[in-house]
């Protein structure tokens, strides 16, 4: 008799909370896991059920990233050991893409040491959640589904504002590169128009606006991007918008580190409400006081479903 076609999920410890919503999501009973610590501060995992055969996915986002990567990979080289039929890296946020090119003398592209170590250990796909850069796909020789937040943050922007309009309201890119997001962004809500920071980083995690590119004046500003760290980029954007008129200033970023002092800069910002999704756990603390953070589980449970029984994803970006 051939094997049942189940959905086979679990996860390590930094996507525990992620793991019970998408298996809810999907009808399914996560399959048993030990993530443990030996004495000495080594991981020890154990896949305590039999999964010879199956198709296999492994939720675990990696911030902070040292443990939780080894994590990940340790449950994939587990699941490679005990004979899956395939096994997904499902990794709602997916760090160190932002080291993702040789752009000083002597650094590493650590987004594609990534790719090198996920791909070793016996990864077969990978299905993550905005992405820094596309373009990181290629780094991978095995297929890679980068969804985005953006059908979570439409459905909540449509209820909050039912009347949003072309006049009133702008879609803001706080930076060059997330321009195509805010494109996308802005037509999903009906062509809303678009305006960029112009932002410099003299150095790591601090960022200059030099310019607001774009009619802000007397409208709410929706402010998106993928990663909001220490939350620089996002205050220097607010003040910036403010200056040129912006009425109100509302935030939708995927992932939220929230690192170093970010709580105290963003509570101090011309910011009515940050929105986040759950692709980050265990930040609870570090939340800004007008943080709400909304799931992105439904999106993910879908993505993985279509993903077992070969149907497209394409209805996900829609
Ligand atoms: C950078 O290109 C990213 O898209 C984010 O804008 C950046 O990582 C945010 O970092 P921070 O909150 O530290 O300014």
């Amino acid at each position: 008799m051939g094997k049942d076609n189940r959905i086979r999920i679990l996860s390590g410890s930094a996507s525990m909370q992620l793991l019970e919503k998408i298996s809810r999501y999907l009808d399914v009973e996560p399959v048993d896991t030990y993530v443990g610590r030996f004495s000495d501060g080594e991981i020890r995992v154990q896949i305590r059920e039999n999964i010879r055969g199956d198709n296999v996915y492994i939720i675990q986002s990696t911030n902070p990233p040292g443990d939780n990567i080894m994590e990940l990979l340790l449950l994939i080289d587990a699941a490679k050991r005990a004979s899956a039929k395939s096994i997904a890296a499902v990794i709602p946020y997916f760090g160190y893409a932002r080291q993702d090119r040789k752009d000083a003398p002597r650094v590493p592209i650590s987004a594609k040491v990534m790719a090198n170590l996920l791909q070793t250990v016996g990864a077969s796909r990978v299905l993550t959640v905005d992405l820094h850069a596309d373009q990181i796909q290629g780094f991978f020789d095995i297929p890679v589904d980068n969804l985005y937040a953006i059908p979570v943050f439409k459905e909540y922007i449509q209820k909050k504002f039912p009347d949003i309009n072309r006049d009133d309201f702008v879609v803001v890119s706080p930076d060059a590169g997330g321009t195509r997001r805010a494109r996308l962004f802005a037509r999903k809500l009906g062509d809303l128009p678009i305006a960029l920071i112009d932002k410099r980083r003299p150095r790591p995690n601090v960022a200059e606006v030099m310019n607001v590119i774009g009619e802000v004046e007397g409208k709410v500003a929706i402010i998106v991007d993928d990663i909001i760290d220490t939350g620089n980029s996002v205050r220097s954007a607010s003040i910036a918008l403010k200056e040129k008129g912006a009425t109100e200033i509302y935030v939708f970023i995927t992932h939220g580190i929230f690192s170093g002092r970010a709580r105290e800069i963003l509570d101090d910002a011309p910011i009515s409400e940050i929105v986040i999704t759950d692709t980050i756990e265990g930040n609870e603390d570090r939340l800004p006081s007008k943080a709400r953070k909304i799931s992105i589980a439904g999106l993910m449970g879908e993505a993985i479903r279509r993903i077992h029984y070969s149907e497209s994803l394409s209805v996900l970006f829609l």
